[in-house]
């Protein structure tokens, strides 16, 4: 049984709760936000995110609790995609 939270703080500031194993889209839609996705199967990195300044590749990465439970995500910045 999954029972155990974890906050995540999305980069639009939206917080959410997850459970450990869950996957990283679903879960940043809930949020309001889109992971990009490409290949997923790890390859391409166009899903990458910051993960507590960590960098993961979301088609490949469930979600995991840390110690303090609270999950800092951004989406990593890709030129080409600022004005
Ligand atoms: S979608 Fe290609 S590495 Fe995740």
């Amino acid at each position: 049984m999954k029972d155990s939270k974890i906050k995540i703080r999305w980069s639009n500031n939206n917080e959410t709760y997850a459970s450990e194993g869950d996957d990283w889209f679903s879960t940043a839609e809930k949020a309001g936000l889109e992971i990009p996705a490409g290949c997923l199967t790890g390859s391409c990195g166009a899903c990458e995110i910051d993960v507590n300044g960590e960098t993961i590749r979301a088609c490949v990465s469930d979600i995991k609790s840390n110690k303090k439970s609270l999950l800092k995500v951004s989406l990593t910045t890709d030129p080409f995609w600022e004005s």
